[in-house]
């Protein structure tokens, strides 16, 4: 876990925007479990952050100055802002994307940012979820896997369990998001729930979190069956050997497929789903919860609620808000 010897609270002057760039005054940023991941000495798809580095991380902000006539001051702005007051969008920085004017900030960080976006894909485009399938989705009463679960039931799924770590967790995905069932996998029995619940075996799991439910998922897939490989986060902060998943072997019995994606690779496709998604939203057929907490101060706190569980839906630091929390 993040604690008081990984992260420094220190003060630096504003930077400065180069030539044709925009000073942001950073608003809210995304709080993702990958940020974990880029904290570790290992090779990634992206860089270690270094030692002294400004912790990385996406998030929105405001222009305040520019000398660019890309942005408007007052342009409400997505990028990697990382984790500080002030960043920059220039040549040397890298752009950052205008967010449409009447988009919640939050809502754009959630259903239409990244984690929307790569339950989207992942379940679509990687998962092929097709008309009657049985989907289970892990971490998902979290800000990817409440999405898949509901996009799951548009698509067609004839049934949709979730696998969460609270009752609450569990009532909120059946009793608001329209999921058939959710275990609770603290306090029950994850392999024999799903046989209850997937008497027929799963089509398509969406793993979130690998280890020991990616196994149980693996031995309990129906024929042709799929595994969307999105993310391990039961796995991100242990410092011994990975373990491999030991019912691997019955991917070559039921003729299955286990696949890794990365949302990077669909950025330029991200207003399709952007608009299949606000059509979605209107109609009520995909709601969203956002977590957010109060302060900057509050961020190293805040990655740590994402492996604890302490967040329901899309977790997000407002940067400049009182210490403390609030839940819309
Ligand atoms: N492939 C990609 O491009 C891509 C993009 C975005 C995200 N991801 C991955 O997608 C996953 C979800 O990300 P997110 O941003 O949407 O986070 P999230 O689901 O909003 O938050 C993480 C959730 O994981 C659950 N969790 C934590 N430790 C666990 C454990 N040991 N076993 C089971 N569940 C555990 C917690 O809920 P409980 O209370 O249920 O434990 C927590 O709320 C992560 O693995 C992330 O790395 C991948």
């Amino acid at each position: 876990m993040v604690d008081a010897g990984t992260v420094r609270l220190v003060e630096e002057p504003v930077p400065e925007p180069g030539p044709a760039g925009a000073l942001v005054r950073v608003r809210y940023l995304s709080i993702d479990p990958t940020i974990r991941t880029w904290m570790n000495d290992a090779p990634g798809y992206l860089p270690a952050i270094g030692i002294g580095d400004v912790v990385r991380g996406g998030g929105i902000g405001e222009v305040v100055a520019t000398t660019s006539d890309r942005y408007k001051v007052g342009d409400l702005v997505f990028g990697m802002t990382g984790w500080q007051d002030y960043a920059v969008a220039d040549e040397s920085a890298g752009a950052m994307q205008i967010i449409p004017a009447g988009i919640d900030p939050l809502v754009a960080l959630s259903v239409f940012g990244v984690t929307g976006m790569t339950a989207y894909f992942g379940l679509i485009d990687v998962g092929g979820v097709t008309e009657g399938d049985t989907v289970v989705v892990s971490g998902a009463a979290g800000a990817t896997g409440s999405v898949v679960g509901q996009l799951a039931r548009i698509k067609g799924a004839a049934r949709v369990v979730g696998i969460a770590g609270t009752d609450e967790k569990c009532g909120w995905l059946v009793d608001d998001l329209g999921f058939d069932a959710a275990v609770n996998y603290r306090t029950q029995n994850v392999g024999s729930r799903l046989r209850e619940l997937c008497p027929r075996g799963i089509d398509l799991y969406f793993d979130n979190v690998g280890g020991e439910i990616l196994d149980t998922c693996l031995g309990q897939l129906a024929l042709k069956g799929r595994v969307v490989l999105c993310g391990a986060i039961s796995t991100y902060n242990d410092t011994g050997p990975a373990k491999g998943p030991g019912n691997y072997r019955n991917l070559i019995v039921i003729r299955g497929r286990m696949e890794g994606f990365l949302i990077l690779d669909y950025l330029d496709r991200f207003p399709e789903a952007q608009m299949a998604m606000a059509g979605w939203v209107a109609e009520g057929r995909i709601k969203h919860s956002e977590h957010v907490v109060d302060g900057l101060a509050q961020a190293p706190e805040a990655l740590n609620l994402l492996f604890t569980g302490g967040n329901t839906g899309k977790l997000i630091v407002r940067v400049d808000g009182e210490r403390g929390r609030a839940r819309p």
